[in-house]
């Protein structure tokens, strides 16, 4: 087995531990005076923001900007260029959730850029080198401060894809437990199950390689174990071992890639508004079934380390986090759409089976039937 990929890129610093965060703009002071904090509602409702602006080193000038939720769109990165740029900004950090993550990656990568964010949305290479970038999650799940891409719908078109560059990786993670406090069940859910999602397609993903597949599996165990019990409420020493689960589940798919979870997710999440990883959550069993035979080996190999078969823990996990389908029984919106995108979708051109629009329209039967 190939034991690495041709490239590897990781951030270049993390932090770990339950308080870290509290070291954010004094670890960021190392790229510049002037910074923006780009972060959900939750932060500022928890007073967590103003907790972190007083632990700001004197003649540090930080800005805040608040997304508004939901799904990051490229109007709301057109925003938030705007500000960054009049605040004549050296850094951005995110602290927050996935949209958070991405907008602020986005930002930091295109800061410079000289055309608008459609052109590098529709694949356009980042010509300018942008800022430096720090990423805090508050929710374990998306791995976004380990990955290279932001996920951003253009909701002209309704297209919901990746700006990718190496560019975006962020400078500085901070993976700190006791900011996921806050996090709502049904985030640590959805989130929860797309970080399992991602473990488990890189895993079984057409370029795993050695490494992918060791950080893969760390991950699997660990969601896997960890999950249901930071749902139900567990301390911050559980959702530490669910956030360093995402975490490597980041780094793992940053270098093997996806699958056809990922690749139908965005077609179907950005047509029925349905969070990310809830889409893939529910996908994801009908996933496996369609793969089984592809996975070879690795089906066992993932059942032996989370300690019991992997599609009966799938399908445990998405009662006990309470997470029925939201399509079932719905009619199949723009089918022909939906089939088109996911077949050419980048995530699912390294799924171990090769996609048919067969295998898509069975998945969308399985999904919405019954
Ligand atoms: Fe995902």
């Amino acid at each position: 087995m190939t034991i690495l990929p041709d490239k590897i890129v990781f951030p270049e610093r993390t932090l770990i531990g339950a308080g870290k965060a509290q070291s954010l703009l004094a670890e960021c002071a190392r790229y510049g005076r002037r910074g923006l904090l780009v972060h959900g509602r939750s932060l500022a409702a928890h007073g967590v923001l103003q907790l972190l602006l007083q632990n700001s080193p004197s003649g540090m000038a930080v800005a805040t900007w608040e997304h508004a939720g939901g799904e990051p769109a490229l109007s709301d990165l057109d925003r938030l260029l705007k500000t960054a740029r009049k605040h004549q900004a050296d850094w951005i950090a995110g602290i927050g959730g996935g949209s958070v993550l991405d907008l602020a990656k986005a930002c930091a990568g295109l800061f410079h850029a000289l055309q608008p964010p459609e052109v590098y949305h529709n694949g356009a290479a980042i010509e300018t080198p942008g800022l430096a970038f720090a990423a805090v999650p508050t929710t374990a799940g998306t791995g976004s401060e380990a990955t290279v891409n932001a996920v951003l719908t253009n909701s002209a078109t309704c297209q919901k894809k990746s700006i990718r560059d190496d560019a975006l990786m962020a400078r500085l993670v901070i993976l700190d437990p006791a900011l996921l406090q806050y996090c709502p069940k049904r985030v640590i859910a959805h989130a929860g199950m797309d970080a399992f999602t991602q473990a488990l397609e890189a895993f079984t993903s057409r370029h795993a390689v050695w490494l992918s597949d060791e950080l893969g599996l760390k991950a699997l165990t660990l969601i896997g174990t960890h999950l249901e019990a930071f749902y139900r409420g567990a301390d911050t020493a559980v959702a530490e071992q669910v956030l360093m689960g995402s975490y490597l589940a980041g780094l793992s798919f940053a270098m093997a890639r996806l699958g056809v979870v990922h690749g139908i997710a965005h077609p179907l999440g950005v047509r029925y508004h349905v969070p990310h990883g809830y889409v893939c959550g529910v996908c994801l069993p009908h996933a496996v079934e369609l793969n089984r035979e592809a996975m070879g080996g690795k089906y066992e190999q993932a059942s032996r380390v989370l300690g019991r078969d992997l599609l009966d823990l799938i399908r445990h996990l998405l009662i006990r986090l309470d997470m029925p389908s939201p399509f079932r029984g719905k009619p199949i919106m723009e089918k022909e759409a939906i089939i088109r995108e996911t077949v050419v979708a980048w995530s699912t051109k390294a799924n171990p089976k090769p996609i048919t629009p067969a295998d898509v329209e069975w998945l969308l039967d399985r999904l919405f039937g019954g």
